[in-house]
């Protein structure tokens, strides 16, 4: 089995390597192998695992690295999206980009992790507390089930958050695009997009402050490169995944995302560490 990740703040690189270790299977970062065009492999049961970033929203790394699966339709495909408060559809949208590669999506679960979207205020708290233990307690459960389901290939699991709750949701969501997103971020890039098309381009909003040593955690953190590093300072190239990584790693808290983050606890899984997410690049 492979086990292919993406992950920002270590919650699905926590998740992707306990299903690893427990089924054996080969863990590996979908960043690594991005430069190949035809990504091929031996194994027959294939896991993806990655942070649920919107609610139908596969990220677009994810959605990438899909396409490139050789001989996808010969496979078990199953997907894990970590999420922080609602995993919604994203379950069912991965379905779609599977199937549009002309492979099949044999089962997708959600995991419950903490929040690591800085910029949220009531659901992000930056502490490992009790609450966020337990959630991991709840999660090691949930992936002995998966590894057990994924082994015997069992089929036709798909979790999402209840329809209601996303048909009630959802409205929310457009309208808090439009009016916050799509009219600030356009302004700022001189563009007229969608916030789909503006996800890359809100890095943007990153700055760092006088103390930045110049270290470059971020620019080696990031799984998609977008950092460069000029004059011992980072650049945000435009081509982003809002993942956090760079805001939430960066040992000296000098980087902030507009004025969202600031005095706010920075976060990653207690379970991973930076050279962990270093194996991403
Ligand atoms: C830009 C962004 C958007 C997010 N959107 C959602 C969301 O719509 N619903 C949700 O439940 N969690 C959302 N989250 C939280 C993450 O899905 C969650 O914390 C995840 O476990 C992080 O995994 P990682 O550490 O592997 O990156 C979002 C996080 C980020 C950074
Ligand atoms: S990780 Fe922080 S301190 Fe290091 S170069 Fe980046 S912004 Fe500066
Ligand atoms: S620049 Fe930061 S937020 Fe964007 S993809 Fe890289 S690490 Fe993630």
């Amino acid at each position: 089995m492979d086990v292919y990740y993406f992950s920002g703040t270590g919650n699905s690189l926590a998740v992707a390597r306990d299903i690893a270790e427990k089924t054996s299977g080969k863990l590996i970062a979908i960043s690594s192998v991005m430069n190949k065009d035809k990504i091929k492999t031996e194994a027959e049961i294939i896991g993806v695992v990655f942070p649920v970033h919107g609610i139908f929203r596969v990220p677009s790394i994810v959605e990438r690295f899909v396409g490139k699966l050789d001989d996808v339709n010969s496979k078990y495909i199953f997907v894990v999206t970590t999420y922080g408060s609602m995993a919604g559809g994203v379950i069912k949208s991965f379905r779609k980009v599977v199937e549009s590669c002309g492979g099949k999506l044999s089962a997708g679960f959600a995991v419950h992790m903490p929040m690591n979207n800085i910029t949220i205020p009531f659901m992000y708290s930056g502490t490992v507390g009790d609450k966020e233990q337990k959630l991991f307690a709840d999660c090691r459960g949930k992936v002995n089930f998966i590894c057990e389901y994924v082994s015997a290939r069992n089929e036709g699991k798909f979790e999402a958050t209840n329809k209601l709750l996303i048909s009630l949701f959802y409205p929310i969501d457009k309208i808090f695009a439009r009016w916050r997103i799509e009219s600030k971020y356009n302004k700022l890039t001189n563009s007229n997009l969608n916030k789909d098309d503006l996800w890359p381009l809100m890095d943007v909003s990153f700055h760092f402050d006088e103390k930045c040593d110049g270290c470059g955690v971020c620019s080696r953190v990031c799984p998609v490169k977008n950092i460069k590093m000029v004059d011992n300072a980072p650049s945000w190239q435009h081509h982003c995944e809002r993942c956090f990584a760079c805001l939430q790693w960066c040992p000296k808290v000098a980087i902030e995302f507009d004025k969202d983050s600031i005095g706010r606890k920075r976060y990653h899984h207690p379970g991973v560490e930076l050279s962990d997410m270093m194996m991403q690049n």
